[in-house]
């Protein structure tokens, strides 16, 4: 699997690309909620910005201030926030300008007071807008003094250190600047990370211990200078999971090869790695590249400081439940200042599972479960609690019980730094196609099957195979191929070779957009009679069956629930009263600009519900599991809403 862009290295960079004078262009860039706000916020106060495909090029402010005004929102990106404070702050007391910084709800819950209180130190005026030592914040002006150190707490939020060094550039001096860590400094491999990029931009800071970090007086001329262009390391946070999944699951021989980050990564958190070798994981690797295959089984409990890798370490957390005895990990205080409160909901969830677990202001305890229970996880708008439990789902593979499902509720969090995980995940981990959920929906023409197994599979994230476009398929490569309609073997041929894809709202067949063809009135009237042909049925089978891929499907049309997915958890036969579907069709019609009369309409429908329910092969007739829905006085989200209550009562999450 290849590993999208480090979300530490690519908002840092970002913000020094920013800051610095001329262009510089970054490659694998990630592109995220995160990096989104950031990028939106460079934009806002003046940068150009140029981007391609997972490269940017960013024309800096050359440390002056650009907009004199602007109003900032960060979502929930802590790497912005910070940061983007400390600059602006320093860049206003020195230049002038009034900023203002917000964020999402839990932004405002998460602290920034030392910062701000840092800031102050230096000469920044900032007002707090909300809570004191919350955003959102406004900066406006001040008068630097850089003669005194700069001091900082470094005991809640690594962050606040890392702004401060990012933005100190901009506060030309005559003389070094000198910043003072107050109390233990967490997470230092993040402000390794930042040191490390500084220098990148020409900025070298000599540290003493983690206490004491200065800054050379300033050159004439200095200041951060652009490396021209930078490549951003694939994520180490990121690559914890497929560490992990490596070290549970791929245990035939075969290492997971992870691509974008090596061991010599500058990332703190590819000291994930340390602990899952402890943990038991084989891992290899060189520039750029890991190997990872299961090697102790099940895995070993450990106890660990985290503190170096406290993202990463909520990745253990989810190991432990297949390891042998306690998993205790120690120092992570910092998790209940992050998205979530990761202590509380990391124990809240894997409770769920079955496992056992003690937790504590700074530590946590983990227990595997003796018994799995299916869960629905939540995950608090936290991307790294859906991405980690996703790792829940390889249950089976302890023996202990049947394999039972684990649902990631809101998905879609993972946006914040790793949006296409679960289609990665699916790429390298398979399950049985017996134990992948399928939901079958037919129903009689216009009873609005397909619009209802669309909204289905939207709503659920799982796959969506419109049966009927396969059989239109066939039919329009008959036609383009030249076959006699009535060549039964041939046009049998052609469907046993389709090379369709369903891509982003358009269908190709043999690459070429076939989308609005397939609607054309000819092509539905010879899918109609190849249809009923059982050697066409039969080599389209092979075909459907591929559509049942993770994590689910919705499959519509005539014989899903009775022939081709038989075993279909939940099957649908939905209806409507031949007046409301010959309405339906009416209005839509009429909205097309073809006028057309209801009785006539019905009267057709009447027709072919006898021709379809009649048919020797194929018939329209529900499976005898099927569940009816007469969806004729019911909105199509009144119906969509009844079937998934019918698909939660089936599914065992508590
Ligand atoms: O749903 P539709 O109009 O796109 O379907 C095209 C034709 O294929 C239609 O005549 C019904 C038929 N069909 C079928 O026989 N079996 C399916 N599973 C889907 C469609």
């Amino acid at each position: 699997m290849h590993l999208p862009g480090s979300k530490s290295i690519s908002n840092r960079v970002l913000l020094l690309a920013g800051l610095c004078a001329g262009t510089t262009t970054l490659h694998g860039l990630l592109a995220s909620d995160d990096t989104q706000v950031m990028l939106d916020a460079l934009r806002a106060l003046g940068c150009t910005i140029e981007r391609s495909g997972d490269s940017a090029r960013i024309t800096g402010l050359a440390g002056r201030v650009a907009v004199p005004q602007a109003k900032l929102f960060l979502g929930n990106a802590g790497t912005a926030m910070r940061p983007l404070t400390a600059a602006l702050a320093v860049l206003s007391a020195t230049q002038g300008g009034e900023f203002e910084l917000s964020g999402v709800a839990r932004m405002h819950e998460r602290p920034i007071g030392d910062l701000v209180d840092a800031l102050r130190g230096l000469g920044c005026r900032i007002d707090e807008l909300g809570q004191p030592g919350y955003p959102p914040l406004r900066v406006h002006g001040g008068t630097l003094d850089t003669t005194r150190p700069v001091r900082v707490r470094g005991d809640v939020s690594s962050q606040f250190l890392t702004a401060l060094l990012l933005a100190l550039p901009l506060a030309a001096s005559e003389s070094a600047v000198v910043v003072e860590v107050e109390g233990e400094l967490i997470s230092k491999p993040y402000i390794e990370i930042t040191l490390n990029l500084l220098a990148r931009f020409g900025i070298v800071i000599e540290r003493e211990g983690w206490q004491r970090f200065t800054l050379a007086p300033r050159a004439a001329g200095g200041g951060y200078r652009s490396p021209g262009e930078i490549a951003v390391e694939g994520d180490a946070s990121s690559a914890s999971y497929f560490i992990a999944l490596g070290a549970i699951a791929a245990s035939d021989g075969r290492a997971l090869r992870i691509e974008g980050v090596g061991l010599d990564s500058i990332q703190g958190d590819i000291r994930f790695v340390d602990a899952a070798r402890a943990m038991g994981a084989q891992v290899s690797g060189g520039p750029g590249w890991l190997d990872v295959q299961r090697g102790r089984w099940p895995l070993r409990a450990i106890e660990l400081d985290c503190n170096h890798i406290p993202d990463a370490a909520m990745t253990l957390a989810v190991m432990a439940l297949f390891a042998e005895g306690t998993t205790r990990l120690t120092n992570i205080a910092s998790w209940r200042v992050k998205e979530t409160d990761r202590i509380a909901a990391m124990a809240a969830e894997l409770r769920k599972l079955g496992a056992g677990v003690v937790e504590g202001a700074d530590f946590i305890e983990i227990t595997p479960p003796q018994t799995w229970h299916a869960a629905a996880i939540s995950t608090y708008d936290d991307h790294r609690m859906a991405m980690c439990f996703s790792l829940a789902s390889l249950n089976a593979i302890t023996g202990a019980g049947p394999g039972l499902p684990a649902r990631i509720l809101d998905p879609r969090c993972v946006g914040k730094t790793f949006p296409d995980y679960f289609e990665t995940l699916f790429s390298v981990a398979q399950a049985d196609a017996a134990a992948i959920p399928v939901i079958a929906v037919d129903g009689p023409s216009a009873s609005g099957k397909g619009t209802l197994a669309a909204a289905l599979a939207s709503a659920l994230g799982y796959h969506y195979l419109d049966s009927g476009a396969l059989y239109r398929a066939a039919a329009l490569a008959a036609r383009n191929a030249g076959v006699a309609d009535d060549d039964r073997a041939a046009i049998a041929r052609l469907a046993a070779m389709l090379d369709l894809r369903f891509e982003r709202g358009a269908t190709l067949l043999g690459g070429r957009d076939v989308t609005d063809a397939l609607r054309e009135e000819a092509v539905g009237v010879l899918a109609s009679k190849i249809s009923a042909w059982p050697e066409v049925r039969g080599a389209l089978v092979a075909l459907q069956l591929s559509f049942r891929r993770l994590p689910g499907l919705v499959a519509d049309g005539r014989d899903m629930g009775t022939v081709v997915f038989k075993d279909a958890k939940l099957k649908v036969f939905l209806t409507a009263s031949a007046a409301e579907r010959a309405a339906r069709r009416h209005k839509q019609l009429l909205a097309k600009g073809i006028s057309a009369n209801i009785e006539s309409l019905r009267a057709d429908l009447e027709a072919r519900d006898a021709r379809d329910r009649g048919r020797s092969v194929a018939p329209l007739e529900p499976a005898q599991d099927a569940l009816l829905l007469d969806n004729s006085g019911l909105t199509i989200e009144a119906s969509v809403e009844q079937v998934l209550a019918w698909w939660q009562e089936r599914c065992p999450f508590r």
